[in-house]
């Protein structure tokens, strides 16, 4: 295997020594006490903290950063991201060039080890993704036990934590070989477990993968094929790969994090990446490219946005696919989005949600309450569009935003895995509960006679099953 054997180092992405750029003086005004701790990166390690002290046993200073707005959870060598200047880079090339001139395969690759391949690393390379996209039969038999109406998100998640049960070797993570296995498994299976979840929502028989269609055309296959001479549409395989690019990673975003929070414990990777899918479910993450096509749909007509907007800005409701955590700017990849949903609506008829959706964001960058808060459309604002064009249904999008981002997921997860600094995620709390109370006796306890509600599983509305 040409990819793995020349790039364990590559792959760690981590081999730049920190450089001390000189150190920030702290005073503690509670006890005039003066402290120097290094700068490296811009940053202070926060362990350095722990020496600031009012009194010899004291635990020590901590940093407080719910949700990790202003802290670096680890050094990373794969995604550049500068969110003032709207820059997105995978491993210093930008996202603009690797959209017009590769293809996501290679991004994968470049992404995993680090360098973009050789002719013969990507061959190979993409001969063993191909040569993995089929799951083991027993994975239709839990397909078959979803109801119908299951999220096809809920039904991936679950498929890609039960692939651990398959390969239980990729447990041994300091094993080089069982690393490449479970990279390439994961980004060949992910495709077919999406479009399973699909076709079991559908009622529709599942399709296997084909070989000698290319990732994106055979993603497309699986989903719509229902005789033997299917042939999807190459320009719109190849702006589904295009999307497939831009997706492919995002350094420390929710699902990401969320991976490498859950790899730190050194379970296997299908599982650190069953993780990652779960936090992507979330609406604020990629279930917001499905939230942002139901918005456009209520707003139904250009004539009402401006009673939307104002909603909005009487924080009635979100601008779905508007802002983001790191971008203070346009998000790049929605540029590269809008570009190539044009394209696409000339090949498969246009789609009035589209006028919605660029006047909606004219208006939105006219007007104040989004300039000043640095709100711009994110790579969920046109992205839906792209899928709504292609037939795929609303409730798929996330799980199409799931199968690019396996390859970020993975190569997040190996660079972790090799990182010489990794230990188990174990974040601290301030704690604000009580403390030293007495265990009181039921019967001496204070509190309604009698309880009158409902009890928690009486269905409200919908009588959906035991
Ligand atoms: N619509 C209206 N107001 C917003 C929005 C929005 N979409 N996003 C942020 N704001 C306001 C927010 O209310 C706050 O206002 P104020 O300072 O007056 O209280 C200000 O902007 C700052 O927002 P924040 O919530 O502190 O920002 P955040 O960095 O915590 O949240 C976000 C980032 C992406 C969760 C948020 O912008 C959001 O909920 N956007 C809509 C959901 C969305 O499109 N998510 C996809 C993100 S891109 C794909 C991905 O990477 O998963």
């Amino acid at each position: 295997m040409a990819t793995k054997d020349e790039t364990k180092e590559k792959a760690s992405g981590n081999g730049v020594e920190p450089e001390s750029e000189g150190t920030l003086s702290i005073t503690d005004s509670r006890t005039g006490e003066n402290y120097e701790v290094e700068i490296t990166d811009g940053t202070i390690k926060t362990m350095d903290l722990r020496q600031i002290k009012v009194k010899e046993d004291d635990f020590g200073m901590m940093g407080y950063d719910p949700a990790f707005t202003n802290t670096a959870s680890c050094r990373s060598a794969i995604t550049y991201i500068d969110g003032d200047d709207g820059v997105l880079q995978h491993r210093g090339i930008p996202i603009e060039q690797l959209c017009e001139k590769s293809t996501y395969l290679e991004v994968a690759y470049l992404l995993t080890f680090g360098e973009l391949p050789t002719k013969p690393q990507l061959e190979r390379w993409v001969y063993d993704v191909t040569h993995h996209t089929f799951v083991h039969e027993d994975i239709k038999k839990m397909y078959e036990g979803y109801r119908h109406d299951a999220h096809p998100m809920g039904m991936l998640l679950a498929s890609v934590g039960a692939l651990s049960t398959f390969y239980p070797e990729a447990k041994q993570i300091e094993d080089e070989e069982e690393r490449y296995m479970a990279a390439i498994r994961l980004i060949a299976k992910v495709p077919t477990l999406a479009a399973f979840a699909y076709r079991h929502t559908m009622g529709l028989p599942y399709v296997y993968p084909v070989n000698d269609l290319n990732y994106a055309e055979n993603f497309l296959s699986m989903l719509f094929r229902m005789e033997f001479d299917y042939e999807p549409d190459p320009r719109l395989a190849k702006a589904l790969d295009v999307l497939f690019i831009l997706h492919a990673d995002h350094e420390q975003n929710c699902s990401t994090n969320a991976v490498r929070a859950v790899g730190s414990s050194d379970v296997d990777p299908y599982s650190a990446v069953a993780a990652g899918v779960a936090a992507l479910y979330g609406p604020l993450h990629g279930g917001a490219n499905e939230a942002v096509l139901s918005m456009l749909g209520r707003i139904e007509s250009v004539d009402n946005i401006p009673d939307f907007l104002e909603g909005v800005k009487n924080r009635e409701e979100k601008l779905m696919g508007f802002g983001h955590r790191v971008y203070k700017n346009y998000d790049p990849r929605a540029r590269i989005i809008k570009k190539h949903v044009d394209e696409v609506l000339e090949i498969t008829g246009e789609n009035p949600l589209l006028d919605i959706a660029t006047e909606l964001e004219k208006r939105a960058l006219d007007d104040d309450f989004f300039t000043e808060r640095k709100l711009y459309p994110n790579v969920d604002f046109y992205s839906g569009l792209i899928y709504e064009a292609l037939r795929i249904p609303t409730d798929m999008f996330t799980v199409i935003f799931a199968i690019p981002r396996t390859a970020g997921w993975v190569s997040q997860w190996m660079e972790m895995t090799l990182d010489p600094e990794k230990k188990i995620a174990r974040p601290r709390q301030i704690y604000t509960g009580k403390r030293d109370e007495d265990y009181v006796p039921i019967e001496d306890r204070k509190g309604p006679e009698k309880i009158t509600g409902p009890p928690a599983r009486r269905p409200k509305l919908i009588r959906r099953g035991a």
